[in-house]
Formats: structure tokens, sequence, C-alpha cells
């Protein structure tokens, strides 16, 4: 059954990779056999046989891990076929990495991070930042002090001062709004309900799931903005849950950026002044937006009423691993903060337990050689992003800003040619 059952599986993956630089050599059925025998075990035989016919993938791909062979020789060659595998792998990804298209990673960075020696040098350490970032704990190999100079530089960015934020080096930008978004379940523990535009990434939804928190979809313009009569009335028939406002800075496919002033103006209109948390999803573009233009600072500010801000690392920024930031308000943060664990002498406020030390070093590096000066320098020109029609977001109530927007919509027009080029422009303009 073994036999049969490996055979079939490496014949498929041979027709599978059809040629591809990674069919190296599928391991034979005789492999399975031979690792079988060194079990020495018949119900672990019974159970890797088992596996083995409902996962056929992993039996027949040359990077099954396997038994090293007890020989000398044979452990050797198996050693240089492991290089081998490895080398051929970096190969394959190398011409991975210069055909990417889609993912909006900064390849120039990312390969000039990964050749810089000085970071290079950092490899062979297990760098590891577990707990709170502000509190030395039991761990000696850390990088703390940098990733403190990142979010400190994180949290100037977007207006909060050194002793009013609080936040951390994530693994992601998934990670920063899993944490925006409990702290927001935290704060408004009582039935609070999420708001999240249709366009938002998948992780705000897996969020609400993961905290049992009811959530209600968004409807977007034609931008990928949020909706904002949608929002109304969305708002209005759960005028007595607090609400918990996922607002994207930055969508995962048009790059819009919602209407940040007109989502706060809507839930204090419907009566939530007090009873809402806004985290800003600024995984894409929460980098690039204060330096869009001279008023964008603005855009993206603590001095309004939002909690909580994430960003990744590795897209803008180009870190050759993936991470993030996220930053909040200092007392917000004490919400999900345990007491000191002991084994760590810190706080467990983050959401992973490891955290990965190498990451604060890619940022530090990063930030120290642009400068808030190379990254102006390299945000694209405000006309070539994305905007917002902002017509269609305007109520119709404020004459005035209906004037502004219906003049704006026929610059738009005369700029982009017709309203179906409304979404290749991302930043809305500040009416
Ligand atoms: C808008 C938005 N939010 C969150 C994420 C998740 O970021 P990460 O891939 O860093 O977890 C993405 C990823 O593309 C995104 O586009």
């Amino acid at each position: 059954m073994l036999v049969a059952a490996g055979s079939k599986s490496s014949t498929a993956s041979a027709a599978a990779a059809g040629g591809a630089a990674l069919a190296i050599m599928p391991p034979t059925a005789d492999h399975h056999q031979q690792l079988l025998h060194h079990l020495h075990d018949d119900q672990l035989a019974n159970d890797v046989a088992t596996m083995e016919s409902s996962w056929s993938w992993s039996w027949s791909s040359p990077f099954a891990v396997q038994e090293p062979p007890v020989g000398e020789e044979a452990a050797a060659e198996r050693q240089a076929e492991v290089g081998r595998l490895l080398a051929g792998f970096r190969r394959h990804l190398g011409e991975r990495t210069a055909l990417h298209l889609g993912y909006p990673y900064n390849l120039q960075e990312q390969e000039s991070l990964s050749s810089t020696p000085e970071l290079a040098a950092f490899q062979g350490l297990c760098i590891n930042n577990l707990g709170d970032p502000f509190v030395e704990s039991n761990y000696g190999v850390h990088s703390r002090p940098l990733e403190v100079a990142v979010l400190d530089w994180f949290a100037r960015l977007w207006g909060l001062r050194r002793d009013a934020y609080w936040g951390y080096v994530t693994a992601c930008g998934t990670e920063g709004n899993l944490h925006g978004l409990l702290l927001g379940r935290e704060l408004l523990p009582d039935g609070a309900v999420m708001y999240a535009s249709a366009d938002s990434h998948y992780s705000v939804f897996k969020a609400a799931r993961m905290y049992r928190v009811r959530c209600v979809e968004v409807g977007t313009l034609v931008s990928g903005e949020m909706d904002c009569d949608d929002f109304r009335s969305k708002l209005m028939q759960n005028t007595a849950n607090p609400a918990i406002v996922n607002v994207n800075i930055g969508t995962t496919v048009k790059g819009a950026v919602d209407d940040l002033d007109s989502i706060i103006s809507t839930l204090q209109e419907c009566g939530f002044r007090g009873r809402f948390y806004i985290h800003c999803d600024g995984a894409l573009a929460g980098l690039m937006v204060p330096f869009i233009k001279q008023e964008a600072p603005k855009l993206l500010t603590f001095e309004k009423p939002i909690g909580s801000v994430s960003v990744s690392g590795h897209k803008f920024l180009g870190c050759p691993v993936p991470c993030g930031v996220v930053i909040t308000r200092r007392e917000h943060a004490a919400a999900l903060a345990t007491d000191v664990v002991e084994y760590l002498s810190s706080r467990d406020a983050t959401i992973m337990g490891s955290r990965n030390g190498h990451a604060p070093l890619f940022l530090w590096h990063a930030l120290c050689t642009k400068g808030r000066r190379g990254i102006r320098e390299e945000v694209p020109e405000e006309r070539a992003l994305p905007r917002a029609p902002v017509a269609a977001r305007v109520p119709g109530r404020h004459r005035a800003r209906r004037r502004h927007a219906q003049r704006r919509a026929r610059q738009d027009r005369r700029l982009c040619g017709g309203p179906c080029c409304a979404a290749e422009r991302m930043v809305p303009r500040r009416s």
C-alpha cells in the first residue's frame, strides 16, 4: 500500500512540476520504506502511512523532511543535497522577486536593506523583543532601544507626544489591526458594534470573528472609500451600541483613503460622541499619507479622536521581513496590559509572545537612511494617486460643501477624463 501510494504521488508531483525549476528529485517509494524502517515502530509506521495517503503533497515534495541517514557517507550526501535544495530555492525566490507584480512592496529598499553588511551581521542572533517594548525584560538579546526609537518616530509622524503614546513593532499590519480593534473592544465592552467598509482588509473581519464582535459592513463609493451616507444609516440602526470603526488609510485593492473627518462628524451627528473608538488601518498608506501634500499631515493625526493606527513595515518602507508598527494613546494601552509576567519580568501587552527583534533593526536603518526628506521624495505625486470623488460623499444639506464638491468633481472630470477614472486616485481632498 505504501509503495502504491508513494509512487502515485511521486508521479503526480513530477507531472505537476512539469519541468519547474524546483522539481529537483521527488523522493521515491524507497525513501519512504527506508524512513519507515528507521522508525522501528509499527504503530508509527501505520500513522505515517495514513498521513501519506491523505497528504500526498508533502511526500511528493523534494522538501519533504527525511530522517538523516545513519551512515557517515550517506549523511554527508544528504547534507550536500540539503544545500543544493536551499541554493535552488534561493534562486527560485530571486526569480520570483524579479518578476514580482501586484503586491505593493518596495523592492529597491528591500534589496538595499538585505545587502547592508551591518544588518547582515545580526543574522546569527536570536533577537527577541518579547513583552512590552518599554519594560526591560529578563531576556537580554533584544533590540528594544531601536524599537522604541522607531516607535517615537511614528508617534511623532502621527501627532502624538513621546509621553502620550504606547506602541510596538508588530509581526505585520494584520497584527496591528488585531491589536487596535481589540483595544476598541476592551475600551467599549458593552455590546459595541464594529463598522468596516466592504473594501476593508480581511484581517478586520477576522478580528471581529476572533473577538466575537458583531460587524456591520458599510458600503463604499466607486473610489473604494467608505460611503458616509450608508455609514450614517447603519449607525442609526444601532444607536444603543457603542461603535468601533475601522478607517482605511489605503485599501488593499484601490488604495482608497476613507474620509476620517466625515466619519468622525457622522459619528457625532448620530449621537455617538464619547461612545466610539476609531482604529486606522494604515497598512498600505499610513506612512505615505502624511507626506503627500502640505496639508496632509492633518489627514491622519491623533489630534483627531482616533484610538490607534497601524502600518506594515515591509510594504512602502521595504523591510525584508514582514513587520509593522501599531501606535495608540498611552492611556488606552492599559486596557490590554497584564501584570508583570514573572518569567519575562515584563508586561504582556502585545498580541504575540515572542517578537521578531530583527524587524526593528531594519525599520530603524530604513528610517535613519531615508529620513523624512527621503520618504517625501519617494511618495508618489498626489496627482498620480487615486482620489475619491468628493461630490458623492458630501451630505446634500451642507450647501457650501456641496458647491465646493461640485467644483471639485468638475476638476476631477477635467483631470481624469471621466468618472470611471476616479478610482485611480487615492487621497480625498479636505473640503
Ligand atoms: C489595507 C490593508 N490592511 C491590512 C493589510 C495586512 O497587512 P500585512 O500583510 O502586513 O499583515 C493589508 C495587506 O495588504 C492591507 O492592504
